[in-house]
């Protein structure tokens, strides 16, 4: 099949690459040139595993192509997928102005008739917009052409985005055209050989449905985190609760690690856009409101456990950060809990030694530069120089480097051996065993401030 992408963004450029590997023929389009002759040259801008060489092998083989110009990228496409950005507003909702903007585009230079599909996450009743902003922009122009639409959401995870696009869990199709399903169902099939994985809905449900499942992951985190909090005041382990709650079939064991809160491109975004959505239309989503307003603390948690342990003092102390990213194996620090960290430590006048595995350019070029310029965050090329003459190492992203680390080598780095493990990442009773004074996220008794503090007062 002849197929356009528009927006060359992280979902747009899984989508290109992915359909062109199964033998589909695509051209990308995007507005930004510099990144269109990047990709030409088969350099991707982003760090995903496993999408560059996918990139070059289906440019080489001509399968793949990016420009810069909408009309030559569209003429004989049989769908044309929009996956522009829809960034958050500062109310919250999502700007879905990229979306329309592509959809008026459309419309001004279709010459033949063709599927467009929205991939952009957008709110509810935004393909409804799109399609007739196509339609509208076509009779202007007395064309007589059948353009059906249809919403079909990504479920992509930063990292492992080509492998869940190759091979989805489900594939939702929102759409009232037959025509549409059934090209997209054509499309999709070599995704979905073994099962039938192809849902089709109406095309608002399925715009929610996208909202629904970051919403509800998101809530299970924060509902972790909370439960860790108050774990953590009663003595208990919400590790130990964890694996506990997770052996039950109905809650499962994935999306149920306590940490430094959820960051990332999506769910910070997504469930304020949905609390938004639900505002809009007059109902007061309290528990969203909560889900949201629990990440903020949670963000701030490893901070809290900082001034509990060292008071105000922070002024002057040196501390060691493993993981920038908001999560591992991406560059993305996008609402990343690292930087509110790093905002608090220098606000309160510490310095930062930070390394991340792969996200130190990005890090570079995205964090305040005063940051820098002053001195007070500086990056290390290794793990162990970042916890030099440090008081303590704070874990704030869980790449695998950080799960087993030469704890004697930190140890002697370090100017206090104390680790505050945004993860849960070490087990309390073997950082006893190393010498180290041990802080994990809901360890009630085992590795909270309390416990350790308790420690302390008992060795007077
Ligand atoms: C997410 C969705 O998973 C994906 O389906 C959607 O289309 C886009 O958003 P992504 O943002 O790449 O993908 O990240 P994900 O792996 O889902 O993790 C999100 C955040 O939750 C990370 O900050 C992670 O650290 C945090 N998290 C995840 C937890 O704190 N605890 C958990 O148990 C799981």
């Amino acid at each position: 099949m002849r197929l356009t992408v528009l927006g060359t963004g992280y979902v747009g450029l899984v989508t290109g690459a992915c359909f062109a590997e199964m033998g589909n023929h695509v051209t990308c389009v995007d507005r930004d040139a510099a990144k269109i002759q990047r990709l030409e040259r088969g350099e991707v801008p982003i760090y995903e595993p496993g999408l560059e060489p996918l990139v070059a092998a289906n440019l080489r083989q001509g399968r793949l192509r990016f420009t810069t110009r909408l009309a030559e990228a569209v003429a004989g496409a049989e769908v044309i997928f929009i996956a522009v950005g829809t960034p958050p507003r500062a109310d919250g909702s999502a700007d879905v102005e990229d979306v329309l903007a592509a959809a008026r585009d459309l419309g001004a230079c279709l010459d033949h008739d063709a599927v467009v599909v929205v991939k952009s996450t957008v709110p509810v009743g935004t393909t409804e917009r799109v399609e007739a902003l196509i339609t509208e922009a076509l009779s202007a122009r007395r064309e007589i052409l059948t353009v059906d639409v249809a919403f079909n959401p990504e479920f992509l995870k930063e990292g492992d985005a080509v492998n869940d696009f190759m091979r989805p869990d489900r594939v939702i199709v929102g759409s009232r055209s037959a025509r549409a399903i059934a090209l997209l169902r054509m499309l999709y099939a070599p995704f979905t050989r073994n099962h039938e994985r192809l849902l089709t809905m109406a095309v608002r449900d399925a715009e929610m449905t996208k909202y629904a499942a970051n919403a509800m992951l998101a809530t299970r985190i924060s509902f972790m985190n909370e439960l860790a909090t108050i774990c953590e005041r009663l003595g208990v382990d919400v590790e130990q609760v964890r694996v506990g709650i997770g052996s039950d079939p109905r809650i499962g064991y994935s999306f149920i690690y306590p940490g430094c809160g959820y960051g990332g491109s999506c769910f910070p975004k997504d469930v304020r856009a949905l609390i938004r959505l639900a505002q809009d239309a007059g109902v007061d989503a309290q528990l969203l409101r909560a889900v949201e307003a629990r990440n903020q603390v949670q963000k701030r948690a490893l901070f809290d456990k900082l001034t509990a342990r060292f008071g105000q003092r922070l002024a002057g102390l040196r501390f060691g950060l493993w993981g920038l990213a908001f999560k591992p194996g991406t560059d993305d620090m996008r609402e990343a809990p690292a930087v509110t960290l790093i905002a608090q430590l220098i606000e309160a006048g510490a310095t930062v030694s930070a390394f991340d595995p792969a996200a130190m350019t990005a890090a570079q070029a995205t964090l305040p530069r005063e940051w820098f310029e002053a001195g007070r965050l500086q990056l290390s090329n290794d793990q162990y120089d970042a916890l030099e003459d440090a008081s303590a190492l704070l874990l704030v992203t869980e790449w695998k480097q950080f799960r087993n680390p030469d704890f004697a080598r930190m140890r002697s780095a370090m100017r206090l051996p104390v680790i505050f493990d945004g993860r849960n990442q070490y087990d309390p009773a073997r950082m006893a065993a190393e010498g180290f004074e041990y802080h994990g996220i809901g360890r009630g008794g085992r590795g909270s401030v309390e416990a350790a503090a308790l420690r302390l007062r008992a060795a007077g």
